[in-house]
């Protein structure tokens, strides 16, 4: 990486950045920690500056302007514009209210059991096949399987949720090209038409909500006696499907990932499992899922040593803040007992992720049971990633368990 910053545009990155961002981020950091990019937006890279901005009320979310001018009027405008991480209150506090009637602690617990099973079947799997592709077999069954359940998807659809995920978060990244918004318009058009079947189904069977089904308290919910109509139901249970296990399966495939590029970390884990809590905090800090996140200044904004007008387009860099030496010592070495560890994989404020606590007990399990079931940890082949620079998970990750 050169250490002239100045020509960085966050809005024209390469396969480089993708591929190991870090070195550029701690530049940007330590050069250009508001950095503006050609077209007027900034990029901020250091820890307390996306901590004011995600902490800020006078922070938007609602990117209606922006995907109008990106996507015009299509499928994946109309998406992404009605999904409650898009929007600010009071639309926001209605849906997040809604939907957080299924996300409480009790109501999670309830979970834990289904995910010790489904992680039993697969590590009973990923013994018969020795050498395997973890996304594959692994990392992505079970996030899909949960938030399926979830949302009382039928079996026979959920092998097309990934496909469906990446191609409506994909035309999320900085950049664009034709065939992914293509991709993208398809992908909501296809699995708008499921979930109106699936909501108009629950809505003639209420009594056929099994325990813990998060779709039943969304059609019947309300908050300040407002209800969803049906297109936000559609739209918001297609952004929680694809919140739900996208990130979840890059968390895990990251933990590995990690884990084979630091075996004394990975010795650490197997030896004294109890460790497992901080290590998943250190896996999402060190490779966050979700590494990129913006917001709009309704009023002006202090940052460093600028004054941000309002109207000015902010990306936060949730990467860069998570290896800021401001705030960690010795920031790329992975440390699995890591403690105080504030990163901001789940980022904070009115939008703080509402599945945290979910994807925490399927890392936490999923990680954890492998690696004690497991003390042989190889690399079985090239890893490849998925080409966002949004979003950080592998495509596939081969492995030998033997
Ligand atoms: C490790 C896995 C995950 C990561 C890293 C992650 C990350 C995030 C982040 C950074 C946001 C805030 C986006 C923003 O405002 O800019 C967010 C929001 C959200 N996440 Fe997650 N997430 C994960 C798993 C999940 C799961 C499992 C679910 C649900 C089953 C979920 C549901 C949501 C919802 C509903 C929001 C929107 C909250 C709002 O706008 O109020 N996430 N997530």
């Amino acid at each position: 990486m050169s250490s002239d910053i100045s020509d960085f545009d966050l809005l024209a990155i390469g396969p480089g950045f993708i591929e190991n961002p870090y070195p550029t981020l701690h530049v940007l950091r330590a050069q250009s920690p508001v950095h503006e990019n050609p077209d007027g937006s900034v990029f901020i890279t250091r820890h307390a500056d996306c901590l004011k901005v995600y902490q800020s009320r006078d922070m938007l979310s609602d990117k209606k302007e922006e995907f109008g001018r990106k996507f015009g009027q299509c499928p994946l405008y109309e998406h992404h514009t009605t999904s409650l991480v898009f929007n600010d209150p009071p639309y926001h506090t209605v849906v997040r209210k809604l939907l957080a009637s299924a996300f409480t602690p009790r109501k999670l617990a309830e979970f834990e059991p289904l995910i010790e099973d489904i992680v039993t079947r697969l590590l009973d799997r990923a013994e018969d096949l020795g050498e395997f592709d973890f996304i594959e077999h692994f990392a992505k069954v079970l996030p899909t399987e949960i938030i399926s359940f979830m949302l009382g998807i039928p079996e026979d659809l959920r092998p097309k949720l990934r496909g469906y995920s990446l191609s409506i978060l994909g035309a999320l990244d900085p950049e664009v090209p034709a065939d992914r918004l293509k991709a993208g318009n398809e992908a909501v058009a296809e699995f708008a038409v499921i979930l109106d079947e699936l909501i108009n189904h629950r809505r003639a069977n209420p009594d056929g909500a099994k325990q813990g089904e998060v779709l039943e308290a969304l059609i019947f919910g309300e908050h300040d006696g407002r209800t969803l109509t049906q297109e936000e139901l559609i739209q918001n249970c297609i952004f929680l499907l694809n919140a739900g296990h996208e990130t979840t399966t890059s968390f895990v495939g990251n933990s590995i990932a990690v884990l084979l590029d630091a075996p004394g970390q990975h010795s650490l884990l197997r030896e004294d499992p109890t460790l497992i809590d901080t290590a998943i905090e250190e896996f999402l800090r060190v490779e966050s899922p979700l590494q990129i996140g913006n917001r709009l200044a309704s009023t002006d904004i202090e940052l460093v040593d600028r004054t941000l007008p309002k109207g000015t387009y902010i990306h936060t860099s949730i990467a860069g803040a998570n290896r800021d030496p401001a705030v960690y010592d010795d920031p790329d070495r992975v440390d699995i007992t890591r403690k105080p560890n504030p990163h901001l994989a789940f980022v904070t404020g009115i939008h703080v992720c509402l599945g945290a606590t979910l994807a925490r007990i399927e890392g936490r399990i999923a990680v954890g049971r492998f690696v004690e079931r497991f003390p042989k940890l190889q690399s079985a082949g090239p890893k490849s990633l998925v080409p966002l620079a949004r979003f950080r998970g592998y495509a596939s990750l081969p492995i030998s368990i033997r």
